[in-house]
Formats: C-alpha cells, structure tokens, sequence
C-alpha cells in the first residue's frame, strides 16, 4: 500500500498551469518509497527525519505528476536550490507547498507564465493568531475581511497569500522579502480572489506599488492560495 492517495485540484487553476495534489500519511512513509516513485533525494534529505522526507518526496511527486500533465512526459526530476527553491526542468515553472498530510504542486511553461506561487496552511488557532497577527497582517488589510470567513480563516489567508507571493516571486529576485513588504488590496469573496501589492523595491524589475493577483480556496482546516505572474511583454 501506498503512503500517498492522490486529490483532484485541476479544475481551480488556469489552462495552462497544471497542478497536482495528494494526501500522505508520513507515518506510512519507508525509505525505500522515494525510489519506488522515481524521485532522489538529494545528499542532504537523506539523514532528515521521516516525516521531511514525505513532505519532499509528496511535493516532488505532485511537481512530477504536474509537469507530466503539461509536457506529455513522466519521470522529470525538480531539483532543489540553495536557498530551498524548486529548480525546473529547462522550459518550466513551479511551485510546491505540503502542510499536515497535504501536498500540490503547480507547472507552467515559462512562455506563458513568468512566476507561480502556490501555498496550503492549516487554520491557526485563535491563540496563535493573537501571537502572529502583527507579524504578519497589517491592520489596513482587516478591511477585505469576506463576512463568511472568521478572523483566524482571514490571518490565515493573509499569510498563505504572502507565502504564496514570496514563492511567486523569489526565482526572480533571488532575495528575501518579508510579510511587511506585501499587503492585501483586493479581495472578492464571490470570485475567491485577491490582490497583493508590494511594498519595497524588490529589485529586478519588481517595484513599491506592483500589484499581483491570486485567488484562494478555504474549507474547514485548511487556506489554499495561488498566485500567478502573467507573462509580461518584452519592451520592443
Ligand atoms: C520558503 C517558505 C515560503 C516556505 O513556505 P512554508 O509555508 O514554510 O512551507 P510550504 O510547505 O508551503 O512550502 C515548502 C516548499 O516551498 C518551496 N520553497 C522553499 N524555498 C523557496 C523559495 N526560496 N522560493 C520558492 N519556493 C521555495 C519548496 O519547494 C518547499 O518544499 P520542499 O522543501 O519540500 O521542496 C517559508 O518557509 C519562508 O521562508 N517564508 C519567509 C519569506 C516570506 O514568506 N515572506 C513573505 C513575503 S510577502
């Protein structure tokens, strides 16, 4: 038997990014399953604990399984950067997240799209939002609250978004932002989407006031947010 069960998540995403979700359970996972589905793990997962090695291993299926969607093709490998980034087979874009037994991944060819973010999180408690809240939201935001979410859904929300858009956008400036550097300017309930402005310079093109559009998914435990980088148009 197997440590993962696949999840259906297509139908919420553009035509062109695919994307792939399971469900795992890191108690069931054995060694010997990352090489039973094709993935290697690189030199310095192999003394991690079992639980970080189904996370990777189910995030790296999900980006294999989505890059099978896009190109036809089985088997590619996504390697991992320095700074713990998703490397892409030549051509390719993506994103992965896992939290709590759940793991997606998103592909798109780079003629389409420029950066993808993906991130899922378990809801916070009502303690850890009081903890968090003034890390991570900023009180302007509070205003795109949806009536149908509760205040530890919406901390949530602003957080995933803001994971979402450092993923998004960390292929491409190569540096660290933080969740003051974003904030929440948009969002509508019906259409589950939002938009995300930056706040700093980021360099590389991305400046204050670059705004960027996602779009979210809540059930009851867990946010999904995605966040997708049109490609722009060269300057002719
Ligand atoms: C890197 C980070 C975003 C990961 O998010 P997370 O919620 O902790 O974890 P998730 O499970 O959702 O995502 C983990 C995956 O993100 C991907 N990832 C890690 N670093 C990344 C980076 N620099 N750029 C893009 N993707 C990255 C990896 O694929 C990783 O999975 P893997 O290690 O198994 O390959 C987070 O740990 C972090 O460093 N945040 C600080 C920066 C930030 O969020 N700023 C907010 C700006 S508005």
């Amino acid at each position: 038997m197997s440590f993962f069960s696949s999840l259906e998540i297509a139908p919420f995403f553009p035509a062109t990014v695919k994307a792939s979700a399971l469900q795992f359970d890191p108690q069931a996972f054995r060694d010997g399953d990352a090489a039973a589905e094709g993935i290697a793990l690189p030199e310095k997962m192999k003394n991690a604990v079992a639980k970080r090695k189904a996370e990777y291993v189910a995030g790296r299926l999900c980006a294999m399984r989505a890059i099978e969607g896009l190109c036809g093709v089985a088997g590619h490998q996504v390697a991992a950067g320095e700074r713990g980034e998703p490397v892409w087979p030549d051509g390719l874009i993506g994103s992965i997240t896992h939290t709590k037994g759940f793991a997606a991944a998103v592909a798109a060819r780079n003629e389409d799209w420029e950066g993808l973010g993906i991130d899922t999180e378990e809801i916070m408690t009502e303690n850890v939002m009081q903890t968090v809240k003034n890390k991570i939201c900023r009180p302007e935001e509070w205003v795109f609250k949806p009536e149908n979410l509760n205040p530890q859904t919406f901390a949530t929300l602003i957080f995933s978004a803001k994971e979402s858009l450092f993923k998004c956008l960390y292929p491409l400036v190569r540096r660290m932002f933080w969740f003051e550097d974003a904030r929440i300017v948009a969002l509508d309930a019906e259409y589950k989407s939002f938009s995300i402005e930056l706040l700093s310079d980021l360099g590389s093109g991305f400046k204050r006031k670059d705004c960027f559009s996602g779009f979210y998914y809540a059930d009851d435990v867990k946010i999904h947010t995605f966040i997708g980088l049109v490609k722009r148009a060269c300057p002719s």
